[in-house]
């Protein structure tokens, strides 16, 4: 008999019919003539119920119908006599697809840590939280491309595998077949790349934006939306050595438009979650974050404050006056830390920030330099919870400014001749930001680490999976 899914069954109104549905036990309970079983497939977080009349089933053949078990049942839809459920199913006949061991299966109990959970990842998927969580990352998926289609942007797939570091932060993986114990080097002691797979040094993409600001320069209008690595250090809540991200690139447009697109873009973005993910967010605000459905509701109303880093310093050094402390220094020209951003953020303006304009030593190299020769038009989305969730800038479009600034940063020059050529034939304004679509996840499932948005999280010293 051909299977109906879940999400499809409870919409069904129950009049006798004979259904097939097929899924994993939540749980059984019962008594001596009656089985209760809480069967959920993932389509939908909601359980279907199926009873068991243990006249027609005994006992010795529901014995492996336990927590975790997967089985295929066929039976009657009704309206449901017990409240919690519009309909049920009673059942007429039983598969067991596999069983699940009471002894060893880990998810019998209700209430495992997220920290507990991360070591059976394989498995975590089949908990309500997980399920909703993943749920809700494929809808937001479906979001962007959706947004960027209805607006004209195309789709554009940037390497995985590079020669050049982005955004210059010397934090990639390198990507080799050599045989790390027997390296072939050089009179002065270097290891000799020409021996190597590509016959030069190569890593794992930062960021699609050299090759996505290329495509720019052909098709106008144009997303990335792929896996990007980090070999960053840094083991916090918000940060990933193996992320998503997201990263539109637009020709003809300047600093304001580039800020209109990122509001829009992540409003759209929460419009759609509170649109197609309702029971899903309605489980994780009741059990997860309370405050989760009211503040994704509260952001698509609320006009981002745009505010330039120079601004944002004077507020922070007004706040330090006013007795406020920080553990990290705030002075004109230091990188903000999550402490200040947070204060902005959440403390100050309780809103989203888009803050802009800042000191050029303390952002990349591609950023465009204002008329002060000190600051560039960097242009990042702080969020409440979350810190900084998008990176963007205006692009310097200037051979002779863009080749000064490389230089003055020592970047090697003959590995980025493509990407100067831009700036060589037929150079144009542009901009262009990315968003990290796990901190965006973290915003949406109001989940508090990053490494419980992403089936199966990379961070230092951990790569199960
Ligand atoms: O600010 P970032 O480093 O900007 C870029 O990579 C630019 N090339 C983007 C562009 O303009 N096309 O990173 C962009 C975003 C951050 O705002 C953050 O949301 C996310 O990527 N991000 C991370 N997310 C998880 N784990 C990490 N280690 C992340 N590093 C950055
Ligand atoms: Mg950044």
């Amino acid at each position: 008999m051909k299977r109906t899914e879940i999400i499809n069954a409870l919409q069904l109104a129950g009049e006798g019919q004979l259904i097939n549905v097929r899924g994993w036990v939540r749980s059984r309970r019962g008594n001596k003539n009656v089985s209760f079983i809480a069967l959920n497939d993932g389509s939908t977080i909601k359980n279907i119920q199926i009873v068991v009349d243990l006249a027609n089933f005994p006992e010795e053949q529901l014995k492996p119908v336990t927590t975790g078990s997967c089985i295929s049942a066929t039976g009657h839809l009704v309206a449901s006599q017990g409240s919690g459920q519009a309909v049920e199913i009673q059942l007429t006949e039983l598969e067991v697809y596999g069983t699940a061991d009471p002894e060893q299966y880990p998810l019998q109990k209700k209430g495992l840590s997220m920290e507990y959970l991360r070591t059976i990842a394989h498995l975590r998927p089949r908990t309500n939280t997980f399920g909703a969580v993943f749920r809700i990352r494929h809808n937001m998926a479906m979001a962007i491309h959706q947004y960027f289609h209805e607006h004209g942007f195309f789709y554009f797939h940037t390497p995985i595998i590079t020669a050049s570091d982005c955004e210059g932060a010397g934090q990639m993986f390198q990507v080799t077949t050599k045989n790390l114990y027997n390296l072939k080097k050089d009179e002065e002691g270097k290891i000799d790349y020409s021996d190597d797979f590509f016959g030069k040094q190569t890593s794992l993409t930062v960021s699609g934006q050299l090759e996505g600001e290329l495509a720019a320069m052909a098709l106008g209008k144009i997303y990335t939306f792929g896996p990007t690595f980090r070999a960053e250090n840094s083991n916090t809540p918000r940060h990933l050595a193996e992320f998503w991200m997201i990263e539109p690139e637009v020709a003809f447009i300047q600093k304001d438009e580039l800020m209109d697109l990122e509001e829009d873009f992540i409003k759209y973005c929460v419009r759609w979650a509170l649109e197609h993910c309702k029971d899903d967010l309605e489980f994780l605000n009741q059990f997860v974050d309370k405050g989760l459905i009211a503040r994704l509701e509260s952001i698509i109303k609320t006009d981002f404050v745009r505010l330039t880093y120079t601004e944002g310093i004077n507020i922070l050094q007004e706040a330090i006056k006013n007795g406020k402390k920080f553990e990290f220094p705030c002075t004109w020209g230091d990188d903000l830390a999550s402490e200040h951003e947070r204060y902005l953020v959440e403390e100050h303006f309780n809103k989203p920030v888009i803050m802009s304009d800042y000191p050029k030593d303390i952002k990349a190299f591609y950023m465009k330099i204002n008329e002060d020769d000190k600051t560039v038009q960097g242009t990042d989305v702080l969020f409440p919870q979350i810190g900084e969730i998008i990176g963007g800038s205006v692009r310097e479009e200037s051979l002779d400014k863009l080749n000064a600034e490389i230089e003055r940063r020592d970047i090697p020059m003959k590995d980025m001749w493509w990407y100067l050529d831009t700036r060589r034939f037929g150079a144009a304004p542009h901009a262009g930001f990315g968003l990290g679509f796990e901190r965006l996840m973290l915003f949406v499932t109001g989940m508090q680490n990053i490494r419980d948005v992403i089936p199966f999280p990379r961070t230092p010293k951990t790569a199960e999976f």
